[in-house]
């Protein structure tokens, strides 16, 4: 299944669904009773995202012949997807995606989502390093339009979506080192001793970003070896 700004991201065999909104066929879905269980009590916007990238998530799995069961957390919140499958999810402002993969294809995937906006001085100073900060200044310059720096916050979240369901451990914004280039890809190195996982080393991941509509997309889908 394609179409959207997130099929653009990934290989033509991962199956990408995205909503702006929360009133089309992904929000209409049911929440099987375990999810709604969870969400018990939380805030309407919280419900709606939960509730939408779910929808997401269930055309995604529907499109690969795999089943649409409960996506329940696991392991430090990573979703638990159904046996065969790989995927990921994200939420924000005005935006809702989700994308799954065969899990004899794909190792994992890892997708974010951001609103086209500058991030905070001081989330910045955290996940910023010297050297990302003095590249950032040079695609200024090549595009004044994009906020580079929550597009490198962007990049560094869908690394964790990758690096948290394979490891287990947590990674923080100071141990990837993000090279974006203009043609809508990147490179990120791990400056962490990264693990080999399956007979595939984790040191290098490669991806491709998108920034539209407001919004910057990064995605990565890393192969089985
Ligand atoms: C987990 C995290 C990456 C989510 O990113 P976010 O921008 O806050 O939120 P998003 O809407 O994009 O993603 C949320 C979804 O991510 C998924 N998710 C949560 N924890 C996850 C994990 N450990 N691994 C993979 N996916 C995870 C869930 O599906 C969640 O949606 P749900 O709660 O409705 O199921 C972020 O909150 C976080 O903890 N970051 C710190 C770690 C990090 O990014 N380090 C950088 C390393 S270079």
């Amino acid at each position: 299944m394609r179409g959207g700004l997130l099929g653009e991201l990934l290989p033509a065999d991962v199956a990408a669904v995205d909503d702006f909104g929360d009133s089309g066929p992904a929000a209409a879905m049911p929440l099987h009773p375990e999810e709604a269980r969870l969400i018990s009590g939380v805030v309407a916007e919280r419900r709606r995202e939960f509730t939408t990238v779910r929808g997401c998530a269930r055309l995604a799995l529907t499109a690969l012949g795999l089943p649409a069961a409960p996506l329940l957390p696991g392991r430090r919140g990573a979703p638990i997807w159904p046996q065969g499958a790989v995927g990921s999810m994200t939420h924000c402002r005005g935006y809702r995606a989700a994308a799954v993969g065969d899990a004899a294809r794909f190792l994992a995937i890892g997708i974010d989502a951001e609103p086209d906006e500058p991030l905070p001085q001081a989330v910045a100073s955290k996940v910023i390093s010297p050297r990302e900060r003095a590249e950032l200044t040079r695609m200024t310059c090549h595009d004044a339009g994009i906020a580079w720096d929550r597009l490198v916050f962007c990049v560094k979240e869908s690394v964790y979506k990758i690096w948290s369901p394979l490891t287990g451990s947590w990674l923080d914004y100071a141990d990837a080192d993000v090279r974006l280039r203009p043609d809508g890809t990147f490179t990120v190195r791990l400056l962490v001793q990264a693990p080999t996982v399956a007979g595939v080393g984790l040191e290098t991941l490669t991806g491709r970003w998108l920034a539209a509509r407001g919004l910057l997309l990064s995605a990565i889908a890393l192969p089985t070896g």
